[in-house]
Parts: structure tokens; sequence; C-alpha cells
């Protein structure tokens, strides 16, 4: 029963969508959304290997996009789409548009954006029938919001080093970056070019082959980046590699990354507050891409949201700074942090 779900979590609203003709089948979740505000949130579509986990990633979230928008400082709640399916074979133009009607039907409560399977040309057909979706190629640019997600990364890695070594140089600090695709090569240049020392993984070999080569980082196995001693971990590929087997072997000092959702369980930022690895909550470091998404549809101004995108160093410093003061997860200072700012 949706009500009991262990992820529900007071959600709003939570719709199911089924198009046969079209092979739809995909799920909104609107986690916070008041009179005239609307839920904010991605549009992923990946295979799941049953209805229930696809229910339990929409839930899981769409309650860390109201977490996201809220500790960066937007007038926003959080939601979130996910599409049952595999993008390569499934994602259709009609579809896309099926589902846009479906998006359009909720009349403001949603606003949607690219993100894992989807991308800012899919945004492109499925404005053709709302305009109650962001992360165009005409809105964005046709990389869409990692750029901006890297740059709010990389300012929370900053704050994450000064927190640990006392400044923000990074000229003394090893990476390990795992997953460089589009948010993960873009954060890789940046520190490159500030003189990090860089170790990166992807599933992908030329992915991975094609930043050592503009920016000579060393390449290790997928199996080995969770493992190798650094200072600071980035994950930029999926979400729940921190967890009660992965933790006990890490050899960093700090995590810092945009993958959605790292942790497992909310046990894990109690493992790594007992190992003493300082963690910036995914939501707190990949904000930048909402927040652009949000200023190019003028619910802020543009200039606002780079402010706030800037503002990304002083939210992850207070959050790490304060957790270790309180001897807490960072996780439960961010939560009060956002329960503090609603
Ligand atoms: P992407 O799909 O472009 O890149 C992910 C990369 O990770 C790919 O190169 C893939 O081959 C690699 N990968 C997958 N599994 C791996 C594994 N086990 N080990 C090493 N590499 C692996 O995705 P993108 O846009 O770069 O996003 C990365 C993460 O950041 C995702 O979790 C996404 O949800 C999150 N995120 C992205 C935002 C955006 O604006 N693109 C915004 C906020 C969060």
């Amino acid at each position: 029963m949706l009500f009991d779900h262990p992820e529900f979590d007071n959600h709003s609203g939570v719709h199911f969508l089924s198009d046969p003709s079209v092979g739809l089948r995909a799920i909104i979740a609107l986690h916070r959304v008041r009179p005239g505000v609307p839920a904010v949130g991605g549009i992923r579509f990946r295979p799941y290997p049953n209805d229930d986990a696809a229910l339990t990633d929409a839930l899981r979230l769409s309650a860390a996009m109201t977490l996201k928008v809220t500790l960066a400082g937007l007038p926003v709640g959080g939601g979130k789409t996910v599409v049952i399916g595999d993008p390569q074979t499934q994602k259709t133009p009609e579809l896309l548009r099926a589902l846009g009607r479906e998006i359009h039907a909720l009349g403001g409560r949603y606003l949607g954006g690219p993100d894992v399977g989807t991308s800012p040309r899919d945004m492109d057909i499925i404005s053709e029938v709302t305009g109650r979706v962001g992360g165009t190629t005409a809105s964005m640019g046709p990389l869409g919001s990692a750029p901006p997600t890297a740059e709010g990364v990389f300012n929370a890695v900053r704050a994450l080093a000064q927190f640990l070594n006392g400044t923000d140089d990074l000229n003394t600090v090893h990476v390990a970056i795992q997953g460089v695709g589009a948010v993960g090569a873009n954060l890789a240049s940046r520190l490159a070019a500030e003189g990090a020392q860089l170790t990166i993984a992807d599933i992908d070999a030329e992915a991975a082959r094609a930043v050592t080569r503009s920016l000579g980082a060393a390449v290790v196995g997928t199996d080995e980046i969770l493992t190798i001693p650094a200072d600071i971990l980035a994950p930029c590929a999926l979400g729940s590699v921190l967890s009660e087997s992965t933790i006990p072997h890490l050899r960093v000092r700090g995590i810092c990354g945009a993958a959605n959702n790292q942790l497992a369980t909310a046990a894990d930022a109690e493992r790594l507050r007992d190992r003493g690895i300082a963690f910036v909550p995914d939501y707190v470091a990949s904000a930048g891409g909402v927040i652009a998404g949000i200023g190019a549809e003028g619910v802020i101004p543009r200039a606002d949201a780079q402010a706030l995108i800037d503002g990304i160093f002083d939210r992850a410093s207070q959050i790490v700074t304060m957790a270790e003061r309180e001897g807490v997860p960072s996780t439960a200072i961010a939560r009060r942090m956002a329960l503090d700012l609603r």
C-alpha cells in the first residue's frame, strides 16, 4: 500500500501513468507542492527490476529534490518522474509527447527537466505539448544542466578541501572521480585547471580515455576507484555507492560528488561519521543544475541563480563544519537546516 511505503514521507501526490499505445509506464512523485508553487525535478528513464523498485526510486528522488531545492534557496518544491523502460529501445517521440500531455494535465503542479536516460533534446520534444518542462536545448544549450551542476560540485569540493586542509587551494589535493560522463568530465576539467591531482574510473573505457588524453588524469578500474587512497572521493556515476560493504574500504578523508542518493541507507551517514570521513550531501553539492534550470525558466532572475550556485561553497562549508562540531552525520545537519529554511 502506498501510504505504508517506507519511502512515502507524506508526498503531496503520486501519479501512476499508463498508455499502452506508446508503451508508457511512469510514476510522477510530487513530494512538496503548494498553491502556485510547482514541485521541480528531472525525468528519469531507465529499466527497473520490478514496479516497487521504480516507486521507491521515484519517492526517494523526489524527497531528495525537496531537500535540494530548499537548501539551494529556491522557491519551489521537490518532485521526480520515473519512466520505466530502456531508453535505448523504448524512448520514442510518441512516448515523450504522451508523457508531456500527462505533465500538462497536472496543471502546473510539476515542472520537469532532463535526468538519467533523458536529454535536452528529449525535453524539446516534450515541450511541443507542454510548457511545464525546462532544460530544453533552447533554454540550457545542448549540454543541458551538466555544466552548472559541475560548477556547483566544484564549489562544494573547494569548500570540503578548505575544511580538510584549512585552504581551498587544490594544488595538493588528490580527487578520485567515479564516473566521467557529462558532470564528472566537466568537474575533472575544473579541478585540473586548479592543479588538483586526479584519478578517474568509468565503465565506459572511451569516456575514461578521453579525460586522460585531455587532462592527464590517472585511470583505475571501476572496482578500484572506491578503495584507492585519495583526499576526496567524487561519486559522479550512480546512487547507493556508499554502503555497509563499501564504506569500510574507503581510503579518503572527504566525499563530495554529483550522483543522487549516494548513501544506500540513512545508517550509512553514521558509518561515514564513525570513520571520520566528511561528507557533503549530494543534494547540496549537485544543486547547480536545478538552480540554473529554474533561472532559465524565469522563476528567479538569472543573476540570482549564479549567486545561489556560488553559495553552494558556503552551504557545504557550514554543513561539514557543524557536523564535526556536533559529532553528528552531515545529513542530520542538512535536514535540520532545510526545516529551518522552509
Ligand atoms: P552521465 O550518464 O553523463 O555520466 C555518468 C557516467 O558514469 C557515465 O560515463 C557512465 O559510464 C559512468 N558509470 C556508470 N556506472 C559506473 C560505475 N559503476 N563505475 C564508474 N563509472 C560508471 O550522467 P551525468 O549527467 O554526468 O550525471 C552523473 C550523476 O550526477 C548521476 O547520478 C545524476 O543523477 C547526477 N546528477 C546529474 C545532474 C546533471 O545536471 N546532469 C544534476 C544532479 C545530479
